[in-house]
């Protein structure tokens, strides 16, 4: 009998990680779950939880590890939910943003998702052959659009280099059945959810993209309800 699959998620809190979690152990995975506020050891849930900052990069090899040490298998499906932004503090001004935290918004929003992703890809040429394999990237629409207010600077520079390496690695890797989503839900007129995101939505086609279902491409838009929907 094959192994019972992983999930790896990493910055995982009450809201899209915490369904996201449910979601893939109701189906069967095994389950990891990271953030700061991680009391380590197991859940309520029986997952196992990790205390991570992944504002730092160089940490992120050792979360795998303890994914492979608990669970003797690297994580099959990695999810990367975590996203910082810190405005800006002159009104009007995008470039008053102080050098550190840009950079330590940059290493949460797209560093460390690249570290991730170099992770999971070693642990999946572990695998047998077929494994279904996936990395998900919670994005949002700010790959595409440059919004006019400066709020958003840090989130936005951050998933749009993001959606840009997802989607170089997806082409390269796919052949091989590693596959890579920059997921974004939006709503049914293609407009960005803003802070109103539906978590049950993203735990439904997470699962979907975990298991190849459907002819769903790296820029993986979707609507609460319906899946898929090409919009760009
Ligand atoms: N499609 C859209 O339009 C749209 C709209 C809104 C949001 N989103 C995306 O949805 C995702 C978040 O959703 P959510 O807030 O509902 O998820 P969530 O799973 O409720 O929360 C994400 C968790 O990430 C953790 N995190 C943040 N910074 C971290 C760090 N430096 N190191 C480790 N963990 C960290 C936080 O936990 P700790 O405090 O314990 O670290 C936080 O609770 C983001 O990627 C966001 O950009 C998309």
């Amino acid at each position: 009998m094959a192994a019972a699959p992983v999930a790896l998620i990493l910055g995982s809190g009450p809201r899209v990680g915490a369904v996201v979690a449910q979601k893939f152990a109701s189906s069967g995975y095994k389950v990891a779950v990271a953030s700061r506020k991680a009391a380590g050891g197991k859940t309520a849930e029986g997952f196992l939880s990790i205390k991570a900052d992944l504002s730092q990069p160089e940490t992120i090899p050792a979360l795998f590890d303890a994914v492979k040490a608990e669970f003797k298998s690297p994580p099959t499906v990695v999810v990367y939910n975590a996203a910082a932004l810190t405005p800006p503090p002159g009104e009007g001004a995008p470039l008053s943003i102080p050098t550190e935290s840009f950079t330590s918004d940059l290493n949460i929003n797209t560093v460390s998702p690249y570290v991730a992703a170099q992770q999971a890809i070693a642990g999946w040429e572990t695998l047998p052959k077929g494994t279904k394999t996936a990395f998900i990237y919670t994005g949002n629409k700010l790959n595409l659009v440059v919004m006019p207010g400066p709020v958003l600077t840090n989130l936005g520079v951050g998933k749009a280099a993001s959606a840009y390496w997802i989607g170089v690695a997806d082409a390269a890797y796919s052949a091989r059945g590693y596959r890579f989503f920059y997921a974004d839900e939006r709503a049914e007129n293609g407009n960005s959810k803003g802070s109103n995101i539906d978590a049950p939505a993203h735990a439904d086609f997470y699962a979907q993209l975990a298991n190849h279902e459907g002819d769903i491409p790296w820029l993986a838009t979707f609507v609460a309800g319906k899946g898929y929907v090409k919009f760009d």
